[in-house]
């Protein structure tokens, strides 16, 4: 069996079936990196990683959306934004996506992408300098074949215990702080697989550029009084939905992380909308009848 570098945050009780438990954040939706160019972007996102153009909103040229399993990465065209970190994916096949990322590289050598093979993922940063590990289906995984299963960010020294506080008080999400070869690193239970790491970095860090993400919470209103109190809400609630990006330590009051986050609650209409996947492995040459879609579970 493979080594696999990633694992999923456990609830931390020793209660009996705790493990059938989940925190307050359901569900992380998507990643939103604004990118410059749809051309490249459509070379990269869909041809190289396998992913789906979502057939049915912002099909323009002003946005793009992307399709990965039930989760998506949202890609509006302006000067492009990078993640300090990486996003982990799960991908059904990684020695088909290796075939699919050399045959872009070709046409992508101008840019910042490029890949390389670990003995259990496959490192891909993408034309603007995103990176992405990509992982073969496991069961620590749940039963995810393709899609999106956490968001690492570098963070500044001393911050983890803050932000996984922040996490519990504010979200009431799970959350922890782990030591490993790689430093502290809080870590964020998402609904049954997904998660989120801060990891604490020596190393210089960019100023945030405005990237977000958009998460599903169950108690809504928890969340929103605890930015209302602090006077931090940054988009106040629309369509059952509403923004914040100052990661702030309940004991101390001072933002530790800025990050945009989505926060919507469980009646917002995309709750669990149900998002189209092609099998990537369709082609004219080996076309199979009735296979083009992909059901993006383990069988
Ligand atoms: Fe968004």
């Amino acid at each position: 069996m493979a080594r696999i570098t990633e694992r999923p945050v456990e609830q931390a009780s020793e209660r009996a079936w705790a493990s059938e438990d989940v925190g307050n954040i359901h569900f992380l939706e998507h990643v939103n990196v604004t990118q410059p160019d749809q051309a490249l972007a459509t070379l990269f996102y869909i041809v190289g990683m396998g992913f789906t153009r979502d057939p049915y909103l912002n099909v323009g040229l002003q946005n793009m959306w992307v399709n990965l399993g039930e989760q998506q990465f949202h890609l509006p065209t302006r000067e492009p934004q990078v993640i300090p970190g990486h996003i982990g994916i799960v991908v059904p096949d990684l020695a088909a996506l290796e075939a699919r990322l050399a045959s872009v590289q070709p046409a992508l050598a101008h840019t910042r992408f490029s890949y390389r093979v670990e003995p259990d993922h496959v490192v891909v940063t993408c034309p603007w300098g995103n990176t992405f590990r990509c992982y073969a289906p496991h069961p620590r995984f749940g039963d995810m074949l393709l899609g999106m299963l956490y968001v690492e960010f570098l963070t500044r020294p001393g911050t983890a215990a803050g932000i996984a506080r922040f996490y519990e008080q504010a979200l009431g999400a799970p959350a922890r702080v782990d030591s490993d070869a790689g430093g502290p690193a809080a870590r964020v239970a998402i609904g049954t697989h997904q998660w989120l790491t801060f990891r604490e970095t020596d190393a210089p860090l960019r100023p945030y550029d405005g990237h977000h993400i958009a998460i599903y919470v169950a108690n809504f209103s928890g969340p929103y009084a605890f930015f209302q109190a602090r006077g931090r809400i940054m988009e106040d609630v629309t369509n059952h939905q509403f923004r914040f990006k100052d990661l702030v330590d309940p004991a101390t009051d001072e933002v530790v992380f800025t990050l945009e986050h989505e926060v919507r609650s469980l009646h917002h209409p995309m709750y669990r909308r149900p998002l189209v996947n092609r099998d990537p492995a369709q082609a004219q040459m080996r076309y199979r009848r009735g296979r083009d879609a992909l059901v993006p579970y383990v069988g």
